[in-house]
């Protein structure tokens, strides 16, 4: 059986999708308008979708097709100015409809599943159903019950898969709960739990370094490496999002995900088949393998902050405390830097540090492996400073690339050394954002860059008992720690120089 078409665009081939139909819950909400609308929009005009789609946005608020259509235009406006045709947007909104429903209301799930019916007559071909869940966490459980319980879930003709969005739980109980809740009405292969760090290309670029070269591999362990660092850094705020944020702080918002995702891409054994299952196996390893974190020393492994007011380019900036409904005394961390240890054959003793916060001095993501100094130094003689040992730096974002830093002679007759680097940028070719990729492959059924039950409650069983912790002993007069602007808290510098180890200057 081979009737899978693809498409060439540029350098870049790509599996168009079969025929489906996409039912958006929270369709008036602002990821509809912000990632989903336009990413769909970008695809279908790049023809890299198939002619028969069609989407179903659904939400409470009242609204005939013709006003979504028009909100789903002004946010497409927005979200892609320079994308926006105006025919190629009149072709693509025949294809959006609407529908509001109460999502407590079983009924309405029985409407909605004559709805689909009905505006699937168009299209023969459309046999395939996606539902996304593009709306607050506190429906998921109702909305997956009801899916199930009205039939929706069933895959009687084609497949039907169900996206969810991040965060999936508050932390390992509540995980369990969704995941159960997601087993009474779908199987795991119909579940994309999503997490938009892993459809970067640079970050699915990790594995394909890794294990499509010969020079890097052997020296992927505790005989060569002294270190790594994660860095996942921003100069933005919480900005109109105080309200999620303020609750879930930056231990959950980006360390039980993406942070956690690119350790895992890391430090994870060669799996036999580059295919979803095994590549997700070796990531539950990974997870398996980390050391509980010694929650009597939490400050031996462990530095927050919070940001207050400062500079970001050259604006003044409020603290995080005087944003849009944070409280006044809110200890929610925005900052957080982590050791981690892998207690495993190819990693033990080998300092993981992590950092992420919003509101630094630049953003960016980095994965940055630090190797040992040379065994013995035959010029020490004739050198006034120990020389550097050799990194290499993956650029996830911005100024994506690859650098592998090493020693070389400067010119001249004296024994002279000085750090070079070795810079692979990527070319701004064609690459898909992280949610177009995300929507094909949750169409095209590939599991591969979405995360499975197990690995996710293998991610909060390590980090519920620090949230535990850190809820118990809420230290007030401690916040804010850091200024806008700058290189977070000064006591993150001490993590790994205590270590005798330093951050790579961000
Ligand atoms: C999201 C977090 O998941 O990732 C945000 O909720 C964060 O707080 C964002 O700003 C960062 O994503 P990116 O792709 O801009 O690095």
């Amino acid at each position: 059986m081979n009737d899978v078409e693809y498409r060439m665009i540029e350098n870049c081939e790509i599996e168009i999708p079969p025929p489906f139909c996409l039912v958006i819950f929270g369709a008036s909400g602002d990821l509809t308008g912000r990632k989903i609308i336009p990413s769909l929009y970008k695809l279908d005009r790049d023809k890299l979708l198939s002619d028969q789609f069609l989407v179903l946005g659904v939400a409470r608020t009242e609204m005939a097709d013709a006003d979504f259509r028009d909100q789903m235009k002004d946010s497409l406006k927005e979200a892609l100015p320079e994308n926006f045709v105006e025919k190629t947007w009149k072709e693509f909104s025949q294809k959006l409809h609407y529908m509001s429903i109460d999502y407590d209301d079983p009924r309405s799930y029985t409407a909605l599943k004559g709805k689909i019916i009905s505006i699937k007559e168009k299209y023969e071909d459309i046999r395939n159903c996606v539902f996304y869940l593009a709306i607050t966490p506190k429906v998921y459980e109702t909305i997956i019950s009801n899916l199930g319980s009205s039939g929706l879930a069933s895959e009687d003709e084609g497949f039907t898969h169900i996206v969810v969005e991040k965060p999936i739980g508050w932390d390992l109980e509540s995980a369990r709960r969704l995941n159960t809740i997601l087993r009474g009405s779908f199987q795991e292969k119909q579940v994309f739990r999503m997490d938009h760090y892993l459809a970067k290309e640079t970050v699915q670029n990790i594995l394909m370094f890794r294990f499509a070269n010969s020079i890097f591999e052997p020296l992927w362990n505790r005989r060569y490496i002294d270190h790594v660092q994660i860095t996942v850094t921003e100069t933005l705020g919480v900005g109109h999002r105080g309200g999620y944020y303020d609750k879930a702080g930056v231990i959950r918002d980006m360390f039980q995900n993406h942070i956690f995702q690119l350790l895992a891409l890391t430090a994870m054994e060669p799996p036999a088949l580059f295919e979803a299952e095994r590549v997700r196996d070796e990531k539950v390893k990974v997870f398996r393998s980390v050391r509980p974190f010694p929650l009597d020393r939490l400050k031996d492994v462990l530095v927050l902050g919070q940001y207050g007011k400062g500079r970001i380019a050259e604006k003044e900036v409020v603290g995080y405390r005087e944003e849009p409904k944070i409280p006044g005394d809110s200890v929610t961390p925005t900052y957080a830097a982590l050791k981690v240890f892998i207690d495993n054959w190819r990693w033990n003793g080998v300092p993981f540090y992590l950092r992420s916060g919003k509101r630094l001095k630049k953003k960016k993501s980095e994965i940055s492996i630090h190797y040992r100094h040379v065994p013995h130094l035959m010029f020490a003689h004739a050198m006034a400073e120990d020389i550097e040992p050799n990194t290499l730096v993956l650029r996830i974002q911005p100024d994506e690339g690859i650098d592998l830093n090493f020693q070389a002679k400067t010119p001249g007759s004296r024994v002279c050394l000085n750090p070079v680097a070795m810079d692979f940028a990527y070319q701004r070719i064609f690459s898909l954002t992280a949610y177009e990729r995300i929507l094909l492959d949750c169409m095209r059924g590939d599991q591969m860059l979405f995360v499975r039950d197990d690995g996710v409650e293998q991610a909060w069983s390590l980090l519920t008992p620090v949230l535990e912790k850190l809820e118990k002993d809420k230290d007030v007069k401690n916040f804010p720690k850091y200024e806008a602007g700058s290189d977070g808290p000064e006591e993150a510098e001490l993590l790994p120089k205590k270590d005798g180890r330093e951050w790579r200057p961000l």
